[in-house]
C-alpha cells in the first residue's frame, strides 16, 4: 500500500499530528489530487483547538483541510471531461444532487452537505480523493498561494455580490481574513467607500493594504465621525457582517440607511441580542449565506484574472512539516491567511 503524509487529528483532544496513512484509492466517480499548496481556515482552527464545535462535529483521526490547490493524479473508473495533470482545486462540500435545492442549482442549501476534511478525509495531505463533479479547473495564469485559499475567497464573494455594489458605500464587521478579502471584492466590483470594522489593529493594517477606505477600530474609535469624514450622509447602503459578534451587528444596524440590505456570514458562538425595531423601521433585508454558490469558482478566477490582487491577505507561508508554526500564527490573532506548501 502506498503511504503519504497527512495531517491527522489523531484522537479526541487539542492538537494535530503528522502522519504515515495510506493514499486514498479513487473509487468510480472520484478523483485523486496531489496537493501542492493548502491555506488554514478557522474551522481548521476550531478543530485544532478542540473548541465545542470541534468535539460534536469531528471523529478521529480524520485528514482535516478544505483550503486547496493542486492536480489531478489519478482519475476513478467512469470519470470523464477531465485529464490527469489538470491543475484544480475543489469544492468542500459535497451535495446530494437530488434535493430541492440541489434541483434549482442552489447547492449551498443542500440539505444532505458533507464538507472535506471536517465530515471526511481532507485536504492536509499530499493526496486527497473528491468526487469528479467536486474538481474545479484552474488555469495556469492563477498564482497557486492565492488559489489555495479560493474556499475563503469564494465565502466572501458569495457574501459581497450578494447586492449592487457599483457606487454604494460599503460596511464590512470583521477584518478576518475573509472580511479583507470582501473588502478587496467590494472595492474591484465598484463601491464607493468600504469601511471595515475590527477590534484588532494587526488586521485592520491589513485591510488598509487591501485598499479600504477607512478601517476602524470601534474599541477606540467613533465609527459615526469617521463616516462623517467619508461623506456617508444617509448611512450604508450595503452591510457585510463577517465578524460573529454581537456588538458588531448591532452597531451595523444602527447605522445603514433606510433601505439598506445586509449579508450575514459572521457565525457567533452564542445567541445574540438585536434591536428589531431598528431592523424594522429602517426597512433593512437581511440575508443569512452559507459556503457559496458553485458558479464563483469561475467568478473569482475571473476576478483575479482582472486586477483583483489578493496577495495583501497572505501574511504567512510555511512548509506543511510546519503547520504547528501555522496554527499559531492563527491563534495568535496577527496573521490573515497562512498558506502550507506540500510540493518540496
Ligand atoms: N457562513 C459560512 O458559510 C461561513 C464560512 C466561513 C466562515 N464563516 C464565518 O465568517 C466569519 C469570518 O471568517 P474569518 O475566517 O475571517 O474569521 P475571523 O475569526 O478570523 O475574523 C473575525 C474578525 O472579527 C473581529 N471582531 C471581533 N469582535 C468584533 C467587533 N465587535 N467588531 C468588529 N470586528 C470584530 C475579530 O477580531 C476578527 O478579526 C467567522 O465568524 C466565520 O466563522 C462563515
Ligand atoms: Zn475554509
Ligand atoms: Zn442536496
Amino acid at each position: 500500500m502506498q503511504m503519504m503524509n497527512a495531517i491527522v487529528k489523531p484522537a479526541l483532544g487539542p492538537g494535530l499530528e503528522l502522519r504515515q496513512v495510506p493514499v486514498p484509492a479513487p473509487g468510480p466517480g472520484e478523483v485523486l489530487i496531489k496537493v501542492h499548496k493548502t491555506a488554514i481556515c478557522g474551522t481548521d482552527v476550531h478543530i485544532y483547538n478542540w473548541d465545542p464545535w470541534a468535539q460534536l462535529h469531528i471523529k478521529q483521526p480524520m485528514t482535516i483541510g478544505h483550503e486547496y490547490v493542486g492536480e489531478i493524479a489519478e482519475l476513478g473508473a467512469g470519470v470523464t471531461g477531465l485529464q490527469v495533470g489538470q491543475r484544480v482545486s475543489g469544492e468542500g462540500h459535497i451535495t446530494c444532487g437530488h434535493c430541492r435545492n440541489c434541483h434549482t442549482g442552489n447547492i449551498q442549501w443542500c440539505k444532505n452537505t458533507s464538507s472535506v476534511g471536517v465530515d471526511r478525509d481532507g485536504a492536509f495531505a499530499e493526496y486527497v480523493c473528491i468526487p469528479a463533479s467536486n474538481v474545479i479547473l484552474i488555469d495556469e495564469s492563477l498564482p497557486e498561494d492565492v488559489v489555495a485559499f479560493f474556499d475563503a475567497v469564494g465565502n466572501a464573494a458569495h457574501t459581497a455580490l450578494m447586492w449592487d455594489l457599483v457606487g454604494e458605500d460599503v460596511l464590512i464587521t470583521g477584518a478576518g481574513p475573509i472580511g479583507i478579502i470582501a473588502a478587496g471584492i467590494c472595492k474591484y466590483a465598484g463601491a464607493r467607500r468600504v469601511i471595515i470594522t475590527d477590534v484588532n489593529d494587526y488586521r485592520l493594517e491589513l485591510a488598509r493594504k487591501m485598499g479600504v477606505d477607512a478601517a476602524v477600530n470601534t474599541a477606540k474609535e467613533d465609527l459615526p465621525t469617521i463616516m462623517k469624514e467619508q461623506k456617508l450622509a444617509e448611512g450604508f447602503d450595503v452591510g457585510l457582517e463577517m465578524s460573529g459578534n454581537g456588538g458588531a451587528f448591532r452597531q451595523m444596524c444602527s447605522v445603514m440607511r433606510n433601505g439598506g440590505k445586509i449579508s450575514l456570514l459572521g457565525l457567533g458562538n452564542k445567541p445574540i441580542e438585536v434591536d428589531m425595531n431598528d431592523i424594522i423601521c429602517k426597512g433593512l433585508t437581511l440575508q443569512g449565506i452559507y459556503g457559496r454558490k458553485m458558479d464563483n469558482w469561475h467568478q473569482m478566477s475571473y476576478m483575479v484574472q482582472g486586477g483583483l490582487d489578493l496577495t495583501p491577505v497572505i501574511t504567512h507561508r510555511f512548509h506543511y512539516t510546519q503547520f504547528v508554526e501555522g496554527f499559531a500564527a492563527m491563534n495568535s490573532g496577527k496573521s490573515g491567511k497562512v498558506v502550507l506548501d506540500w510540493t518540496k
